[in-house]
């Protein structure tokens, strides 16, 4: 029997189509059977539509569709017709098709979870059935804007004349502070390759090659703790360019943002955006990815508390710790309870309690019987004299800012603080080049090994590398880090000198990198890049806070696919084959 091809999609019918005969193909959303007629709401990628089958006029057809169930697959030809009672819940609400031809591609089990974009039922089964999940209109369409995104990326970066590129999955180790995933060698016995962590090295080897202008959109590989924003193979939007400072970076990059806002959401970003450094972002965020959709800063207190009559902040202080506070506008702000739940937030981050003080006519709160009239009034003076709540952490520095900058999410989600429409975008700049690591006792390149630091900075990397300020940037977006790049080094020698600084020896980094040492030896040119996260982005632009609802075959924090059970143990003779055994 010949295919009965569709000619209409059944969400974009309209009371225009009335009178027209056309062909809708797609699931069975639902049925309903009353005396001599069936509805059936029939689901496409655009919506649903309304079957009907009446009994005495086609009781042949109506026989056919008696067996018909939800999910069940299939084409129908008919006449729209005008509905009796409008349904003002679906799009093409006031029109039905009157069933004349039916054909049924595939009867459907009874399928385990409702696909209906208010469907209920667990991630866990969803994500085992995740065939049956992507059939909702509001799933998929996340993807259909996923894959407008990059179609605009592309058009515009061929426009600036990038050239796009692959680069190999099975090679070498990348230094991107995660785990490598590996995959061993058949053909060489006890050798393993590295998916990449991110194309870094390849694509600062196609500067070198001559490349100018280079992008990719690349699956990277990280066997790293997971969180609601990272999956452990994701996807960057890569780019590399030669002979070019930062500013040409974020110019280019700043025009692409603004492309791609106009273009999937019809705002006009303006130009240039702001930028703020790194020390000035942890400082008054606590965080280097600041939501800067709304202020609520963090203030430095240790001049208020110095001499307070409440003993742990002055001993903090007199410690060397600090006392930081975020002011919350309104005393009726929070409950009791309420500030009880945050402190239990605060706790989650390091801290050892959350102190609060109310300011209002009265003064009230944990601490306020301990504050003298100068404490409270420079509280008052800080918070320009406005009735809330001061909440206040004191303890190391790196503590208390990482605490209070936590809240500041959680208080602005809280209190409405911004609209899930708005967008913020900003630089941070001016990082530090390393962060030293106590556990392994040595420094660690903040951002990666190949960033270069910045040139007036060089002479410091001999006698205090922790000053050193490296020419990396980040792009920050509603509180995501969304992407990351640098300038590179583009000098065997200097690159050398950063290998010592973070204590790999000349052999260890002749073992991993030499290649790529030898390759900076044949007149390199200055280069620089970034990387996006595009899951992050799509996020971004779909309104949701799960990764998964952007990735079409997501893994679970534990790294697994519920779907096909990946991963999954290998036969005997492949680990033979592989040279490994499996350790009981
Ligand atoms: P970086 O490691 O900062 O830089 O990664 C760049 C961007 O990739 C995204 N990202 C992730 N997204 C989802 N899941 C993950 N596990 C994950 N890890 C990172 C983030 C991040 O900002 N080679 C450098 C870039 C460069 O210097 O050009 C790099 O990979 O959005």
């Amino acid at each position: 029997m010949a295919l009965l091809k569709r000619t209409a999609f059944a969400g974009d019918l309209r009371e225009t189509d009335i009178g027209q005969r056309i062909t809708l193909a797609g699931w069975v959303q639902t049925i309903r059977r009353m005396p001599g007629r069936l509805f059936i709401d029939l689901r496409d990628r655009q919506g649903i539509a309304q079957l009907v089958i009446d009994e005495a006029t086609q009781p042949a057809l109506y026989a056919q569709a008696s067996g018909l169930g939800r999910e069940h697959c299939l084409s129908a030809k008919g006449e729209v017709v005008r509905r009796e009672s409008a349904n003002p819940k679906l799009a093409s609400g006031e029109i039905e098709l009157i069933v004349e031809e039916l054909q049924i591609h595939a009867p459907s089990l009874t399928p385990p979870i409702h696909v209906s974009d208010d469907d209920q039922a667990k991630e866990e089964l969803r994500l085992k059935y995740r065939y049956l999940d992507l059939r909702k209109n509001n799933l998929m369409n996340k993807f259909r804007v996923r894959s407008q995104l990059y179609r605009t990326i592309r058009n515009f970066l061929y426009d600036e004349g990038f050239t796009e590129f692959e680069t190999p999955i099975l090679g070498k180790t990348t230094p991107e502070g995660a785990r490598d995933y590996l995959v061993p060698s058949r053909l060489h016995k006890g050798k393993f390759y590295a998916l990449p962590q991110s194309p870094q090295i390849f694509k600062q080897l196609l500067m070198i090659g001559g490349a100018d202008r280079y992008f990719q959109i690349a699956r990277c590989f990280r066997d790293e703790d997971l969180r609601a924003d990272r999956q452990p193979e994701f996807t960057q939007l890569d780019m590399e360019l030669s002979f070019v400072d930062q500013e040409d970076v974020f110019a280019i990059n700043e025009r692409l943002m603004q492309t791609i806002f106009r273009e999937m959401k019809g705002l006009e970003i303006e130009l240039p955006l702001k930028r703020i450094s790194y020390a000035e972002a942890i400082e008054n965020y606590g965080t280097d990815k600041p939501d800067t959709r709304f202020e609520l800063l963090i203030d430095n207190l240790d001049e208020v508390f110095r001499q307070s009559g409440f003993g742990v902040f002055r001993t903090a202080i007199a410690e060397g710790k600090t006392v930081r506070g975020l002011f919350v506008e309104g005393s009726e702000s929070y409950s009791t309870k309420e500030l009880k739940n945050l402190e239990k937030l605060a706790k989650t981050y390091g801290a050892k309690g959350l102190a609060y003080v109310i300011l209002d006519e009265e003064i009230g709160g944990s601490i306020a019987k301990f504050l003298n009239e100068n404490e409270i009034s420079d509280l008052r003076e800080k918070s320009a004299h406005k009735s809330g709540i001061y909440l206040l952490v004191s303890d190391t520095k790196k503590v208390a800012l990482t605490v209070l900058g936590n809240l500041r999410n959680q208080i602005a989600k809280d209190k409405g603080l911004y609209s899930s429409d708005s967008y913020d975008m900003l630089w941070v700049v001016d990082f530090p080049a390393f962060e030293y690591d106590e556990e392994e006792d040595r420094f660690v390149a903040q951002h990666h090994m190949f960033t270069a630091p910045k040139p007036e900075h060089e002479a410091l990397l001999e006698t205090d590398p922790a000053a050193v300020m490296a020419n990396c940037y980040d792009f920050v977006l509603n509180g995501y880090e969304l992407a990351s790049g640098s300038i590179r080094i583009h000098d065997a020698t200097l690159q050398q000198k950063i290998f010592e600084v973070i204590g790999f020896s000349e052999q260890e980094a002749q073992q991993r990198f030499g290649f790529f040492l030898d390759a900076l030896k044949y007149g390199t040119p200055p280069h620089g890049g970034i990387a996006y996260g595009l899951d992050r982005l799509t996020m971004i632009l779909t309104d949701t806070d799960n990764i998964r609802d952007v990735v079409a075959f997501p893994k679970t924090l534990a790294a697994t696919d519920l779907m096909s059970e990946a991963p999954s143990p290998a036969e005997e003779i492949q680990l033979e084959e592989l040279h490994l055994s499996i350790e009981e």
